[in-house]
């Protein structure tokens, strides 16, 4: 194909915490959504990966922005200098033909106009020629490998960096939707507070990040509860270096407020499901979807408490890109894209 197709056909997970592009039905690119400008030039310096590793390292010629906060735009300049910078990234050899874009970017359930407007601005600048929207959960339904079409309920419970997301879809659609602005970047802030208060160590927010992957819990007892992870700083009274190993049990008290109201909004999702799809979904059970999934003790925690069981989707946080990937396949299909 390549050489002679004309249109390049991109499927984009445009997410808080990652951006995912799928083409031709394989990932091409998942890197960090983040990109590093030259304050003077406005000119980006970095994007992705290499920019990650300079974020909390900057001086006051380049710094690092993470466009996107709470599932949305935040920061339209720097999100169109991203899109731009990581599809380049992901598909250097056809950048030679320049030839016409086609999208499927992925989009938060509760988008606004505006906000909608955003995705499709930035990325026409980025070079988007046709470019179409999808709901993030359908998405991560799709990616999941559910029928979507089908008369049939099912529940997608998406928990990212910027927004936990939770959906019941059906008949080609979504049905209901909660979605609310805590999730990973939430459980993040939690454990820097945390370290702060209770160890007096300051630690940025990559460090932080590292010990909720470690040693992050749902729960307070686990039944392969992992090893402390020790993590460096400097104490944030004395500035001299210290050592501080964290359990995973300060840390599931720690995060328990931010994972109470995650699960509350499930709750609440499900009081606001009509009756036979809520048979469907006691059925089925309930799919978690994004990186957020990977919390140890979610999944357990969730169904020991509602009393439906929790899968945890395979490869969660590539579920919404590879549906955006399904969708871009059958963009005259499925009339439940947004142009
Ligand atoms: N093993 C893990 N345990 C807990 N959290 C994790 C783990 N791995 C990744 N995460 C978290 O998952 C989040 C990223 O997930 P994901 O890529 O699905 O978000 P996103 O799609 O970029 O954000 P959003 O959908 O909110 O815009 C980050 O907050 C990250 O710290
Ligand atoms: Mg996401």
């Amino acid at each position: 194909m390549g050489l002679f197709s004309f249109t390049k056909e991109l499927a984009i997970d445009l997410g808080t915490a990652n951006t995912v592009i799928i083409q031709n039905g394989k990932i091409v690119l998942d890197e960090p959504s983040i990109v590093a400008v030259d304050t003077r030039t406005g000119k980006m310096v970095a994007v992705g990966h290499e920019a990650k590793l300079m974020q909390g390292k900057e001086w006051e010629g380049i710094r690092t922005i993470r466009p996107l906060k709470q599932g949305v735009i935040a920061d339209f300049n720097a999100a169109e200098l991203m899109i731009r910078g990581l599809i380049k990234k992901a598909t250097p050899k056809s950048s030679l033909f320049s030839p016409s874009l086609r999208m499927v970017v992925g989009i938060p359930s509760g988008s606004t106009e505006v906000e909608i407007r955003a995705v499709r601005d930035s990325s026409e600048h980025a070079g988007g020629r046709d470019v179409y929207m999808l709901y993030e959960p359908m998405a991560a339904a799709l990616g999941i490998g559910l029928d979507v079409e089908a008369p049939e309920g099912n529940m997608v419970v998406d928990i990212g960096g910027g927004s936990s997301e939770i959906a019941v879809i059906s008949l080609g659609g979504i049905v209901s939707n909660k979605s609310i602005q805590i999730a990973g970047d939430d459980l993040t802030a939690d454990i820097q507070e945390h370290m702060r208060r209770a160890h007096n160590m300051k630690v940025g927010e990559r460090t932080a990040e590292e010990i909720k992957k470690n040693v992050g819990s749902a729960l307070t007892e686990l039944e392969n509860p992992p090893e402390d992870f020790v993590v460096h700083g400097p104490n944030q009274m004395t500035a001299l270096p210290m050592e501080v190993p964290v359990s995973y049990q300060e840390i599931s008290h720690c995060i328990e407020k931010s994972i109470s109201k995650i699960e509350a909004a499930v709750l609440s999702a499900l009081e606001q499901t009509p009756p036979e799809l809520y048979a469907d979904i006691v059925k089925n059970g309930i799919y978690l979807a994004g990186g957020g999934a990977l919390l140890k003790g979610l999944d357990k925690r969730l169904t020991d408490k509602i009393g439906i069981k929790f899968h945890i989707a395979e490869d969660p946080l590539l579920a919404v890109a590879r549906g955006t990937g399904v969708a871009l396949k059958n963009i005259d299909r499925f009339n439940f894209l947004i142009r």
